[in-house]
């Protein structure tokens, strides 16, 4: 379905009033930013003001990372998803850390100081707000909520109901309960600290994330008041004063719980981390991935592999990844940036960082490729080897204790163990070449600027300072001296 049949199906069921049947669409069509845009607005507002106590943190709450990247920007990163008219985020705690930290100017940012409550934090985005649009609440310590759900939210609210995201909890202690009326329809929220001991047997909770007209939430905010026992603005009071008038106040539920849990704690937030962390390894397992042990994985970024790709316990995977069809990855290896191609074999105990490997390599146990570094087809690099900036061609093979950085390195290389680029004078940095078929002897510098021509051969000890010719070997080595008779001394009595 292309966006316009979709919009033309969007367009007859929303003349037909029909909430149920607006669900299935969202539900078969996957994310689409066209279905909320085609009737309203939308503006989201992310709460972000609160202290975080608990965390004992002078970083504010919400910077602090889940899976490699700050819990707000899981949040927005979800909105975006939305496609929304504008985002408003309410800061107020840690100043302007929060707002420098995420750096993006597209977003406005309401500074909330003091911090009377959730109903008076959403007041400050007030002049944010498009009274046409749809305004949907969402909370910078709250992470993992699937955009799928919120925008299911975004279609109830544009049908001009309230929608209330709660969740029925087995324990619901500390939550504001929703209670609800006679025909079973939403009524108010009470706060837990207000509710009666019959209220605090109630197990449905408010989750706190709500959608609704942002022009109606404006009239029911101005006349919110702080007279309950925390003395706050609540923002739960909305629910009530919106039912009093009569509207419809929706309740939906998220497809899992932890879609809703929120951040207090480091130990909630190492919680979380690894619910998440079960989630991405589920889902790589789904899509046809050995994981050796699925609760010894980290994905801090994007992780996206062929088929019948191997990982073996405690690898991280930091920014972008891709692995190539039959790749295995070694224990305890840490891969950033990095793109592997079909069959290459990682060993245990590798550092990769910005590098990309050709199909076939063989790389470790014990390897380090640092950014630039580039190994094309069925190279080898062996244990103790680090790699900067450099190229290394078909076939090359560096398999012990090298350092070859600022190289370009031609095809069937064989670089002996101890081998040295001197690529830095201590101003600048120069490059080595060294070209195809050459055979570098064990413990040799190469000063650079320097070439090894096409199949030449090093010595082993060499010092090389100037160009070494094609086919021809080089070296640079004291004469050896055999003195005979020569006597070990002895110790003095
Ligand atoms: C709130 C809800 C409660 C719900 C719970 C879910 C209210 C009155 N209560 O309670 O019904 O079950 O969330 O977790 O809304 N914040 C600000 N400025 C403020 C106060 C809070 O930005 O002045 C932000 C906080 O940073 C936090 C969020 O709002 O991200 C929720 O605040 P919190 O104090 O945790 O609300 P609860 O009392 O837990
Ligand atoms: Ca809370």
């Amino acid at each position: 379905m292309d966006g316009s049949q979709l919009a033309a199906v969007f367009l007859s069921l929303a003349a037909r009033q029909s909430i149920e049947a607006l669900f299935i669409l969202t539900r078969v069509s996957g994310l689409t930013q066209a279905a909320t845009h085609m009737t309203h607005p939308l503006n989201i507002v992310i709460l972000a003001a609160g202290k975080g106590t608990r965390m004992k943190s002078d970083l504010p709450k919400v910077l602090h990372p889940l899976a490699g990247k700050p819990l707000i920007s899981h949040v927005l990163a979800a909105a975006d998803q939305l496609g929304p008219e504008s985002i408003c985020v309410i800061y107020g705690h840690g100043g302007e850390t929060l707002p420098q930290a995420i750096a993006r100017p597209e977003l406005a940012w309401a500074r909330q100081e003091p911090q009377l409550g959730t109903g008076h934090a959403v007041q400050q985005a007030v002049p944010y707000l498009d009274p046409a649009a749809l305004c949907l609440i969402l909370y910078g310590d709250v992470p993992l909520t699937r955009p799928e759900t919120l925008q299911e939210m975004t279609l109830i609210a544009g049908e001009g109901a309230i929608a209330l995201l709660t969740v029925h909890l087995a324990n619901p202690s500390g939550y504001g309960r929703i209670v609800r009326n006679a025909r079973g329809q939403v009524e108010r929220i009470v706060e837990q600290k207000d509710a009666t001991p019959e209220e605090l047997a109630i197990n449905e909770v408010n989750t706190g994330i709500l959608c609704l007209p942002a022009g109606k939430l404006a009239g029911w905010l101005a006349r919110l008041n702080n007279k309950n026992a925390q003395g706050e603005y609540y923002l739960t009071d909305v629910i009530g004063m919106a039912a009093a008038e009569g509207e419809r106040v929706i309740p939906c539920h998220p497809a899992a719980e932890w879609e809703v849990l929120g951040i207090n704690s480091r130990a909630q937030l190492a919680e979380l981390e690894r619910l998440h962390q079960h989630n991405q390894a589920s889902r790589l397992m789904s899509e046809g991935v050995t994981l050796i042990d699925p609760s010894r994985i980290d994905i801090r970024g994007s992780l996206t592999c062929g088929r019948d790709v191997l990982i073996d316990i405690n690898a991280i995977f930091e920014g972008d990844v891709v692995l190539g069809d039959g790749v295995q990855v070694g224990a305890n290896c840490v891969l950033k940036n990095v793109e592997l191609a079909a069959g290459v074999q990682l060993k245990p105990f590798c550092h990769l960082e910005g590098a990309r490997v050709g199909a076939n390599a063989v790389i470790g146990p014990y390897a380090r490729l640092r950014p630039g570094t580039e190994l094309a087809e069925e190279t080898h690099i062996g244990n103790f080897v680090e790699l900067k900036n450099a190229q290394v061609g078909f076939n090359s093979k560096i398999n012990h204790l090298s350092y070859v950085g600022d190289a370009t390195i031609g095809r069937k290389v064989n670089i002996g163990a101890g081998t040295i680029t001197c690529n830095y004078d201590g101003a600048n940095k120069h490059r080595t070449i060294i070209e195809d078929d050459a055979f570098i002897g064990s413990d040799t510098q190469l000063v650079a600027p320097v070439t090894v021509g096409k199949g030449a051969t090093l010595g082993a000890g060499t010092t090389l300072t100037k160009d070494a010719p094609a086919g021809q070997l080089t070296l640079s080595r004291a004469k050896q001296l055999n003195l005979p008779g020569w006597q070990r001394p002895v110790k003095n009595k």
